[in-house]
């Protein structure tokens, strides 16, 4: 069968949907290229839940091979739920350091926590459960089921994304997620999701190296801004200077990392008001 872009998008433009040769066509194509030049990745030789969430995690906005350097040194800092969630806060962000967007640290946390309160330490399976969980959305909700329990639900992220719109949207710009969906739950291999989903992936990291980035015509593209002299460093670094210095004054903080006091100031008020910082004497503190 044709499987080209141009004959692709023009059968789904005519009928508004894929008929199910065609569907299976694609499956094809889309499992052959995994089978044939599969990448390999920790996470992916696991069904443990808590291994599964970690690496999802951490994935969200983070390069592949900065996740798998850090993956491995966080298992053995925290192996399980019960773990991470009596951990102290402190060592948990040490260990995160390096990652970036370290709020994603204070919610897999809370998240451990109400694991073990709420859940009696089991991993919930179910989508609503799941999403219910600090920081676990849609995407995290369903990404982790399909991979851990084999959860057949649709679900969308930059790679997937990528896939759709080259194959789907053919000379598109713009591109919704909700035009994609349709196309992701048609398509979706219920026989074996957690394989379909790790090809699908693969198969859009692929195009992205040998296109031009087909995830630049969704109507979601945002490249990731500049990291040197951003606020996001700015925070990095502040983060930083209070683990070695618990208890540093807001006047310390910014003449130390020659920042601007206003700007150390309201990163302050924010991660005191996420959860991350509490007061210690005249300064802060990483909490717990
Ligand atoms: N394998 C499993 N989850 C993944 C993700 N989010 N990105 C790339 N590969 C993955």
């Amino acid at each position: 069968m044709n499987l080209s872009p141009e004959y692709l998008t023009g059968r789904y433009n005519e009928t508004g949907t894929l008929d199910p040769a065609t569907v299976k066509a694609f499956q094809k194509a889309i499992i052959a290229n995994y089978r044939a030049n599969p990448r390999p990745m920790p996470w992916r030789e696991t069904r443990d839940p808590y291994r599964i969430l970690i690496s999802e995690i951490m994935l969200q906005q983070t390069q592949v091979e900065r996740v798998k350097a850090k993956y491995a040194e966080f298992l053995a800092a925290f192996p399980t739920f019960s773990d991470l969630a009596g951990a102290p806060l402190p060592h948990v962000v040490r260990v995160w350091q390096g990652l970036g967007y370290n709020r994603r640290a204070l919610a897999l946390k809370r998240c451990a926590g109400e694991i073990m309160e709420r859940f009696a330490g089991q991993f919930p399976a179910t989508i609503e459960e799941l999403e219910s969980l600090p920081g676990i959305g849609p995407y995290t909700a369903r990404a982790v089921a399909a991979f851990a329990f084999g959860t057949a639900e649709a679900f969308i992220e930059t790679n997937i994304r990528a896939v759709f719109i080259h194959f789907f949207f053919h000379n598109r710009d713009k591109v919704g997620d909700r035009e994609i969906m349709p196309l992701v739950a048609v398509t979706l291999d219920r026989g074996d999701p957690r394989t379909w989903y790790y090809a699908l992936m693969d198969f859009g990291m692929m195009l992205k190296q040998s296109h031009p980035n087909p995830g630049r015509r969704s109507a979601h593209h945002a490249r990731q801004s500049r990291f040197e002299g951003s606020n996001r460093q700015l925070r990095s670094r502040m983060l930083r200077a209070v683990l070695e210095q618990p208890g540093i004054t807001a006047g310390a903080l910014a003449e130390l990392l020659g920042a601007e006091p206003e700007a150390v100031r309201r990163n302050l008020e924010a991660m005191q008001r996420e959860g991350f910082l509490g007061k210690r004497g005249r300064g802060v503190a990483v909490r717990g």
